[in-house]
């Protein structure tokens, strides 16, 4: 989504923008632009389609001092992606700059209202209506800026992270934010902006999270000072930030997708550390001690989340219904917010999300919330909005996943999301002591487990050479299984751009199967579970119409390899904590695939890695 990076301070402000916005890359983006008043207190706005080099070859020749500006990469809502509807955007007398994340709802209504005042617009977005707006009310009140942004924001409906700046006022950042995010680093004597702390860290790691509603005045050499949109003064703690600058960058890897994947073994690690104590005997997790009643009194539980965290939370479901005994309910966070859904007060939501700053899963936390129940998130950016807006939670603490298909994240949701039913069974009584114990030690060997997988890398990229061109694929997998089914057709189709499908495997017969000849890849997951041998009859199925199967199976399946014509081995483990390794193989072969297709890897077409717009 798009990304949002401000500089105010004594260094030049050009070099420290384009590196920002090459750090929100990850975001997803397809135009950029950038914002600057000079040392004449000119106002200069450039903006290209296309990628931050391309807003660079554009600038060449420009004059591109000063030190104040704001720069954007934008992913395109309202209007194609091209240079007029980049940001930043201009007010009609060119001396305000705008650049916005989110969506202003009410942008037809207010941009038909200025086109009537004689208003002209250069672009098809609900940004420049905004941008228009402002200075609209800013002459009809002749107010200075500040205030006309604060009159114009209790008007607006809809989400947004802004920053302005004006021209002949080189000593100011206007920053506002509702539903997206929005951070303020401060230095000495400078001060940042950034749609998350990437951008900023390589300067400070004392940062200011805006929260929804509030409005910034960033002065040159002053406290940045912050208000709530009806002007009332708010003091804010300063946090520190735990991210370092390594984390941002590759490291050796072609791409951070692949580096993400092999970090899995010790963000799994990082994320056990602290909660399984030294004997490996105990859970404890910070979050649920304070709040063990809840849990343990759930009338239900339901998990909502998007995407990849949605499939965390399916295993969830498998994971808190066979070890806590309590009814669990998984739910689109998407669908969930507009549904009425039934919510009851001694319900326990749990919201899962990597990013923690989706916003279909913070307004499905917000209804749950007025509905009285207790919510609980599972998130990885440290600081972000759903941690901010939940009763308690766990982070995931797998570092920064940079690379649009989510891969350490999941597994580290996963994690969390084990010990949590673990935990929590053990204070409801509904997991012997043995059992307990026995899952406690195997999770600690899942990491050396991982390890032994990304050994298989060489194999797994030689394989997915004969499917590189496959124009479908279908993943099925049961129990357990399933969710990592759905999981690997994701992380397919969203880098590689082939159509792929999870299923139940054993509701091929009542439908999918049609779909099976000669030509279609089917990924089987095959381990040894309790329902092996159903698995294995359903694979016999997808044989015997000349699906062509690459089974995922335990280390020494010899039967199962018989049947399949290619398969990848990995080690075997309880059914429960399978997922935490089947997967892996799932996600190399994704990215081969898309490698081998020359595929954009970690910002593939379309894709955000942050869903900050519903
Ligand atoms: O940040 P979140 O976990 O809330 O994001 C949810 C989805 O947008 C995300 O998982 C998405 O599906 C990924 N691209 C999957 O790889």
């Amino acid at each position: 989504m798009c990304g949002i990076v401000g500089y105010i301070g004594f260094r030049e402000a050009y070099p420290i923008l384009i590196k920002g916005l090459r750090r929100l890359e990850y975001r997803g983006y397809d135009s950029a632009g950038i914002a600057l008043i000079d040392n004449n207190e000119e106002l200069s706005v450039y903006k290209a389609k296309g990628r931050v080099s391309d807003l660079e070859e554009s600038v060449k020749d420009k004059d591109i001092n000063g030190t104040i500006g704001i720069a954007h990469t934008r992913w395109a809502t309202h209007g194609e992606p091209s240079n007029a509807n980049a940001h930043p955007h201009y007010s009609q007398s060119e001396t305000i700059a705008l650049i916005h994340n989110g969506i202003i709802e009410n942008h037809a209504v207010l941009k038909t209202q200025l086109e009537e005042k004689g208003y002209k617009f250069q672009s098809s977005t609900d940004t420049e209506v905004l941008v228009q707006f402002i200075e609209y009310i800013k002459s009809l009140n002749n107010c200075d800026l500040f205030s006309a942004v604060q009159i114009a924001l209790k008007q607006v409906v809809g989400a947004y992270a802004i920053a302005i700046i004006e021209k002949g006022n080189p000593d100011q950042i206007i920053a506002a934010r509702k539903s997206s995010p929005l951070v303020i680093g401060i230095g000495e004597g400078e001060f940042f902006l950034g749609s998350d702390a990437s951008p900023i860290i390589e300067y400070t790691n004392r940062v200011i999270y805006l929260n929804d509603e509030e409005i910034a005045l960033i002065k040159r050499n002053e406290e940045p000072k912050i208000f709530t949109i009806s002007n009332v003064e708010i003091t804010h703690e300063i946090k520190e930030l735990e991210m370092n600058l390594s984390e941002l960058e590759r490291g050796g890897f072609p791409h951070y997708m692949l580096k993400e994947i092999f970090e899995q073994p010790e963000t799994l690690k990082n994320c056990m550390s602290g909660r399984i104590n030294v004997e490996g005997t105990h859970i404890t997790l910070s979050g649920i001690i304070d709040f063990k009643e809840k849990f343990i009194n759930a009338r239900r539980i339901i998990i909502i989340a998007c995407g990849t965290s949605w499939h965390a939370g399916l295993i969830g479901e498998y994971l808190f219904e066979e070890f806590c005994r309590v009814p669990v309910e998984v739910e689109y966070a998407s669908e969930f917010r507009y549904r009425n859904p039934v919510i009851y007060k001694d319900d326990v939501v749990i919201a899962i999300s990597q990013s923690g700053e989706t916003a279909d899963s913070l307004a499905a936390i917000e209804s749950a919330r007025k509905a009285g129940a207790f919510v609980y998130g599972v998130c990885n950016v440290i600081g972000s909005s759903i941690p901010r807006n939940t009763d308690s939670g766990s982070y995931t603490h797998c570092g920064h996943e940079i690379g649009v298909a989510s891969t350490k994240a999941f597994t580290a949701q996963v994690t969390v999301l084990t010990m949590m039913a673990l935990a929590i069974a053990k204070e409801k009584g509904t997991v012997n002591n043995e059992r307990y114990l026995s899952i406690i030690k195997e999770l600690q060997n899942i990491p050396a487990k991982i390890k032994t997988i990304l050994s298989h890398n060489d194999k797994i990229k030689e394989l997915s050479l004969i499917f590189t061109y496959a124009q479908n694929f279908i993943y099925l997998g049961r129990g357990y299984s399933y969710p990592i089914a759905l999981e690997g057709a994701l992380k397919l189709k969203e880098i590689s751009y082939i159509h792929a499908e999870g299923y139940p495997s054993a509701e091929m017969k009542h439908g999918p199967i049609a779909l099976i000849d000669n030509e279609m890849p089917v990924v089987a997951i095959a381990t040894n579970n309790t329902i092996y041998e159903k698995v294995v009859s359903n694979v016999q199925e997808i044989k015997a119409r000349k699906g062509r199967i690459i089974a995922i199976i335990n280390e020494g399946d010899e039967g199962i390899k018989e049947l399949a014509d290619h398969y990848i081995e990995v080690p075997s483990t309880l059914e429960c904590l399978d997922p935490l390794l089947s997967c892996i193989p799932l996600q190399l072969l994704a990215y081969h695939i898309a490698v081998n297709k020359n595929r954009d890897v970690d910002m593939p077409r379309n894709l955000a890695k942050s869903v900050t717009v519903e």
